[in-house]
């Protein structure tokens, strides 16, 4: 809709410059928004105003010519009327083309708004991308959410979206964890033993381990010599070394599939930054014979002089590889491979300058090209008290969160109606799918950027943005339609929708202004990588669709007329939030 006023503004400033009141100018310039108060119309422009400057004219001057071109164009197909306000255009749509997006939503049912698969357009989405043997983190669970997310968007939205989860299963901690493992546990022991106690060994020992060392090396600093020195045999391929290394990848990875199981997250790869090792070396030779690294102090950097970036790491003074070379390395190999035009990494803050160093690096690798590379930062998530940290060992393990939500979700589903029906099988499905839909929704409400205050109140709310919120409505959606289609068969259930001249009440209006909008918030929401404009919308869309639903009968209107669109209205709004649901993660629950 947006692209469509565009387009007919642009007829009416061509009519200006026909008129010699306008002289050469870039239509691209013309900005139109979405309105989320009705009262201003659905889109505004501020076109008027740029012109105004421009020309040297009033804004109402220019407003008026604009309106009066797009009254001659339009003859009341589009808009009902334009107003102006502050320097504002304000477009009201007619009801002709509320009721024909609506027809084309009931007819495209939960495939509205998706575009066929465009294999030319190809997204990368790295996000999850947890370190082995290091916790998972409650920042890990916000990438894993957020990414998956937006991969979902961008392959409804037809691009050939690939996902990959960057594993940390490379680096100097294996070094630490392999002493740990050898000076610790495995000390001693006969190689049958051993076996014994690595089968009994869980992800949680590990990150203990870890915690451990890290407790240890700030009594004793020659550890960390240790750790650097059980790394570097791991790179030159030391057997016992490559044998606990794999061990360790084992056991993370099963424990990180069941929380992705958990989830309902996928990937399409996990090509791990192990996948790279044997892949280092041609990069670190492009490297050099560009001339992009230096020496220094043994090591070598990557120097970004005259930009006032520091300098990044690109192999320590030991020798050993670094997290900055592995990912110039998957880079490349996302490039050479997949051919994208974009590339997104769904990565924490902290890490934004490190990635300004990354995308630099690619620049004058030359690799580019027009690839679009995006670092979608993700703010902090912290209880009431302070940040989650993981080498304190003071992290919310994100086992513990998502069993507390379902718990919690439990407790709210033994108390409803519906719930206190359900056999106590089916109240724990039910509590699963709410409890960690309620916390993937939760995250996916804030803008990415924004810190999270973890907050169950807001999380399991009932009657605000939450996850359970939108899945009771849209169980309420599904209720009604069911009780409507036994009246389906009275044959009252139909309306001539061609017939859009009987009288709309304003909250039926309401929804159908809402409905008008979906596509355009899907297309603002994939190119800002921001998720919580569809929860918006789906928020919205619950809010509008209750209220109507306590305001006005639907399965006892008065009319069959009024009674069909409302079923219709309520058939709208169930595929719409169907499609925000499976867009956002969030399990559909018939009942609740
Ligand atoms: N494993 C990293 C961490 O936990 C995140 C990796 C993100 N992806 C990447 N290509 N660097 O900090």
């Amino acid at each position: 809709m947006k692209k469509e006023i565009q387009k007919i503004i642009a007829e009416a400033l061509k009519m200006m410059q026909e008129e010699k009141i306008l002289s050469a100018f870039d239509f691209k310039e013309i900005r139109v928004d979405l309105n989320s108060r009705l009262q201003f119309g659905h889109y505004s422009s501020n076109i008027a105003f740029v012109l105004s400057k421009r020309l040297n004219k009033s804004v109402d001057e220019i407003a008026s010519i604009i309106i009066k071109n797009i009254e001659g164009l339009d003859e009341g197909q589009y808009f009902e009327k334009i107003e102006v306000k502050n320097g504002f255009l304000n477009f009201f749509l007619s009801s002709k083309i509320l009721f024909k997006n609506f027809r084309k939503i009931l007819k495209q049912k939960t495939n509205y708004g998706s575009r066929p698969i465009n294999n030319k357009k190809v997204a990368v989405f790295d996000y999850s991308s947890p370190n082995i043997a290091k916790p998972f983190g409650i920042g890990h669970l916000r990438s894993t959410i957020v990414g998956y997310s937006l991969y979902t968007l961008y392959k409804f939205l037809g691009w050939h979206a690939v996902g990959d989860n960057h594993l940390g299963d490379w680096g100097t901690q294996f070094g630490k964890l392999i002493y740990q493992l050898k000076t610790k546990v495995l000390v001693d022991k006969t190689p049958k033993e051993q076996k014994q106690i690595l089968s009994q060994i869980t992800i949680q020992d590990l990150e203990k381990l870890y915690i451990d060392f890290h407790r240890e090396a700030e009594q004793n600093p020659l550890l960390e010599e240790e750790g650097r020195k059980w790394f570097a045999a791991l790179e030159q391929g030391d057997k016992e070394a490559r044998r606990l290394w794999k061990f360790c990848v084992q056991v993370s990875m099963k424990e990180f599939d069941r929380i992705y199981g958990l989830l309902g997250v996928k990937f399409d790869y996990v090509l791990s930054e192990s996948f790279y090792e044997n892949k280092l070396k041609n990069v670190l030779k492009e490297l050099q014979v560009k001339k992009l690294v230096t020496p220094s102090e043994g090591a070598l950097i990557f120097d970004f002089s005259p930009l006032s970036l520091p300098p990044a790491l690109v192999l320590k003074s030991d020798g050993a590889t670094t997290y900055f070379l592995r990912d110039l390395t998957a880079l490349k190999y996302r490039l050479d491979h997949f051919k994208p035009k974009l590339i997104v990494y769904e990565v924490g803050m902290d890490q934004k300058l490190y990635f300004e160093q990354l995308f630099e690096a690619a620049q004058r690798l030359g690799w580019l090209n027009g690839v679009k590379l995006v670092h979608v930062a993700h703010g902090l998530v912290r209880w009431p008290e302070g940040k989650f940290s993981t080498r304190k060992g003071l992290t919310i393990h994100l086992e513990e969160v998502l069993e507390e939500a379902q718990k919690k979700a439990l407790t709210i589903i033994k108390a409803s109606a519906t719930g206190r029906g359900f056999s106590l099988k089916q109240q724990k499905l039910v509590a699963q799918k709410v409890g960690i839909g309620a916390i993937k929704y939760n995250f996916l409400s804030y803008h990415y950027a924004s810190d999270i205050i973890f907050d169950w109140e807001r999380i399991l709310n009932l009657d605000g943005n939450s996850g359970p919120y939108l899945q009771y409505t849209l169980a309420r959606c599904f209720s009604i339609l069911d009780k409507g289609a036994k009246i389906k068969q009275d044959k009252r259930y139909s309306v001539n929708l061609s017939n859009d001249k009987f009288l709309i009440h304003p909250l039926e209006l309401t929804l159908l202004s809402l409905f008008v909008k979906f596509e355009d918030i899907l297309e603002e929401a994939s190119e800002q990588f921001a998720p919580h404009l569809i929860c918006n919308f789906a928020f919205q869309l619950a809010e509008e669709y209750n209220r109507f639903y306590q305001e006005l009968p639907i399965l006892k209107a008065a009319t069959p007329e009024a009674q069909g669109f409302r079923l219709q209205l309520t058939m709208a709004t169930n595929y719409l939030l169907q499609i925000c649901f499976s867009l956002l993660g969030l399990e559909v629950l018939k009942k609740m």
